[in-house]
């Protein structure tokens, strides 16, 4: 137990960039419970006239999640859009091939456009490159996008959408690098369909923007060839490639655990780079943003999925991906949420996956109420005061090395500045399972602003959850911190996350 120093130093002048809200991203997947006893379930006490869930709704708008990816995820490789609209009782169930689910198809498209505007939200909508190709995607994009007169549209008008969903940002399918995916694809096989797929959606809707596949994870034997070698084919026709990563405490070593953020960084840094190899070798004038669209905490729930899909399969939203995050793992969300701010320049996308029941901030139980995870809170905390520029720290603290990195920081830090409400956030975490750290943080530069308040996650139960019945894990404003003449003297506990928050007097 001890106390280390840290320091920090912001200007106005020192900028990552812009950040794109839409960094505050979350995912909805036919998938367990998300969608059915999570945002939809007819019945419940709380469910509106379109069996929407009032307490889920209420959530989710906290978090105001400007983006949700839909609908899937492995699931959208298996996905018959036209199953998903119309009449509901003559959509059809069907096997659902990725998770082995029963998918009834009793919520669709429609309702999902129309959930999204309850929650003031954007659909990222993903199109099946797995089973299906360019006629499926283009009819889909004609059903949701153009405005009348033709098949599709003149088909979604008949389903009581008058007005087109005007859907902006496209993924060209779905891990489509993973040999787990239905339709699994070669690198040049996919880099060949999706820019064909890109092409032709693009002679539809010149206005959208379009996200080609990246790898499943760094992991991936196949990354980053995998990368170089789809951009090749897809450079000019996509606006974004995909990263994804999931983390997780296997091994018991929280230690380690806690500098996951550093993978997710060189992951990032990889990708833009061979971005920027593809571009050069294109003397291509445009540059490829970022748009990490799957990313969380995920593993505490896998052993329990293999055998409900083995064991049980072809039930209608059996319960999968249901981690129950403790608060190391906010931790981690929190670190994960700095690393991406720091980023801001190239990521211009992110989505937490998911959002409701599946590896989700937000539970619900089926006959009763719906709860906030510990990871919501990072996410909340960035969501609401980390819009308008990243500012680039110059950061100075202790540094280790644990199992798998070497040199991690026990401070990650970042800071955003939003001029237009003259706010200025410090996002914090303290990785040391022992130390606490004297922050000095000099914001001179900042003139005229004061201290409005120092939120802080912590706990002395690494492993603390929390449930429907009771949250030990909430967060909770610290006092005895010191401001004076532009120089923030704070003490940030071991393992905790912070938001440091100054605002123009
Ligand atoms: O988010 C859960 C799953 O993780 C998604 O369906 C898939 O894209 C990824 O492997």
């Amino acid at each position: 137990m001890g106390l280390k120093k840290a320091t920090m130093v912001l200007d106005k002048a020192y900028q990552i960039g812009k950040i794109d809200p839409r960094i505050y991203g979350s995912f909805i997947e036919h998938l367990g419970r998300a969608v059915y006893e999570g945002i939809y379930q007819p019945g419940h006490p709380s469910a509106d006239a379109e069996g929407f869930r009032q307490d889920v709704l209420d959530l989710v708008k906290e978090l105001q999640v400007p983006i949700i990816r839909y609908p899937g995820g492995n699931f959208v490789s298996g996905f018959q859009w036209e199953d998903s609209v119309g009449p509901v009782d003559t959509r059809p169930s069907r096997l659902e091939l990725a998770w082995r689910s029963l998918e009834t198809n009793e919520f669709g498209l429609n309702e999902f456009a129309n959930w999204t505007k309850k929650v003031n939200s954007q659909i990222m909508m993903a199109v099946n490159l797995g089973t299906r190709g360019i006629a499926e995607a283009c009819s889909l994009l004609e059903y949701c996008n153009h405005p009348s007169g033709s098949k599709y549209s003149d088909w979604r008008i008949s389903h009581g959408q008058k007005n087109p969903l005007n859907v902006k940002t496209w993924c060209l399918g779905n891990e489509m690098d993973g040999p787990w995916q239905i339709g699994h694809k070669l690198a040049q096989e996919y880099g060949r369909l999706a820019a064909e797929t890109g092409k032709a959606m693009k002679v539809i809707d010149p206005s959208i923007e379009l996200v080609s596949c990246g790898s499943s994870s760094a992991q991936m034997p196949t990354f980053p060839e995998w990368e170089a070698v789809t951009l090749d084919h897809t450079y000019d026709v996509a606006d974004y490639i995909s990263l994804h990563q999931y983390f997780g405490n296997r091994e018991n070593n929280t230690e380690d655990f806690l500098a996951s953020s550093l993978e997710m960084e060189r992951f990032i840094q990889t990708v833009t780079a061979t971005c920027d190899y593809v571009k050069a070798k294109k003397r291509s004038k445009k540059t490829m943003y970022l748009s990490f669209d799957e990313w969380n905490v995920w593993f505490h729930s896998n052993e329990q999925d293999d055998k409900i899909m083995q064991d049980t399969p072809w039930q209608k939203a059996p319960p999968l991906l249901e981690d129950m995050y403790t608060f190391e793992d906010a931790l981690v969300v929190g670190s994960l949420l700095i690393t991406l701010l720091k980023h801001a320049d190239r990521v211009k996308i992110a989505c937490m996956a998911q959002l409701v029941n599946v590896i989700a901030p937000i539970m619900t139980d089926k006959n009763g109420g719906a709860w906030r995870q510990t990871i919501f809170y990072p996410y909340l905390h960035a969501s609401l005061y980390g819009r308008g520029v990243s500012l680039q720290p110059i950061v100075s603290c202790p540094k280790y090395d644990t199992k798998t990195f070497t040199d991690v920081p026990q401070l990650e830090a970042t800071a955003v500045y939003n001029e237009e409400k003259q706010e200025v956030t410090i996002f914090a975490v303290n990785r040391s399972l022992t130390d606490s750290l004297e922050l000095e943080c000099d914001l001179r530069s900042f003139e005229g602003f004061s201290l409005t308040e120092h939120i802080v996650l912590e706990s002395d139960d690494l492993k603390a959850v929390n449930t429907l019945q009771n949250s030990p894990v909430v967060p909770r404003k610290k006092n005895a911190q010191g401001f004076d003449d532009g120089i923030l003297r704070a003490e940030l506990s071991k393992a905790s996350w912070n938001v440091i928050r100054f605002t123009h007097s």
